[in-house]
């Protein structure tokens, strides 16, 4: 493999879901990750050459600069509560097309949005699809936490059966804090056979704000493969 491949497949993967999914006039939830950065400037691209007027909603810090320096229309969900659709990256892809997403962090600000469009469609190189969850992504799944519950949830995060870690800063001391304000943690619980039980079972821990397991909700998954082409599959929210 050539060193920029991976990045030609990621870009080749954004592009052809952006010139297939987006038309005029859409209200549009951009993601977050290295991935997201091809499908906007090809957003930006399509919207200067054919006049779009697509509005766009940001899913993070990170989205939002990359919606403003692109010259795309900034929008929020007050405005908008119902997007047309998402475009977003994910960490892992099951045979199911549910994901673990927050890599980036931002898992939060990315469901919202994708539970408040009519699509979602995922873009993504080869090395993110398995047959289950935690096959290929080893860190874990990324649960956004309140701070003040971190030492409790550690603990009961154990009594599940997971191996919880703080996810720490890499250019300041202490943990990560997310665009809300809150704690990461990643918490590995091996291979998810069952992710829809164990997302359910965590999000009524008090404490916990939301999962990184994303059930069910893909509409289409764009995956960009090692010889340049990109395989799109259809999930259960198509
Ligand atoms: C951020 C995310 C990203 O979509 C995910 O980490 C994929 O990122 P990349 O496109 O850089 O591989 O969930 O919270």
């Amino acid at each position: 493999m050539k060193p920029n491949s991976l990045e030609l497949c990621k870009k080749a993967a954004a592009e052809k879901a952006v010139e297939e999914n987006i038309t005029e006039n859409m209200v549009i939830g951009v993601g977050s990750g290295s991935t997201v950065i091809y499908a906007v400037k090809k957003i930006a691209e399509m919207d200067k050459s054919h006049n779009l007027k697509v509005k766009c909603i940001p899913t993070s810090f990170q989205s939002s600069q990359l919606i403003i320096e692109n010259e795309l229309k900034l929008a929020s969900l007050d405005q908008y509560p119902l997007l047309d659709l998402t475009i977003d990256g994910a960490d892992e892809i099951d045979e199911d097309l549910n994901l673990i997403k927050g890599g980036g962090g931002c898992l939060v600000q990315e469901k919202i949005l994708a539970s408040n469009s009519k699509a979602l469609i995922i873009i993504a190189d080869y090395r993110k699809k398995s047959e289950f969850l935690g096959e290929n992504w080893k860190t874990g799944i990324p649960i956004e936490i309140i701070p003040l519950a971190y030492v409790p949830l550690m603990k009961k995060m154990e009594k599940l059966g997971g191996k919880p870690q703080l996810r720490m800063a890499k250019a300041k001391a202490g943990p990560v804090i997310t665009d809300n304000g809150n704690f990461i943690i990643d918490v590995d619980f091996g291979i998810l056979k069952n992710p829809l039980k164990l997302n359910n079972k965590l999000n009524t821990i008090p404490g916990v704000v939301d999962t990184g397991l994303f059930i069910g909700m893909v509409s289409k998954a764009f995956i960009g493969q090692k010889d340049g082409s990109t395989l799109v599959l259809e999930g259960k929210n198509l």
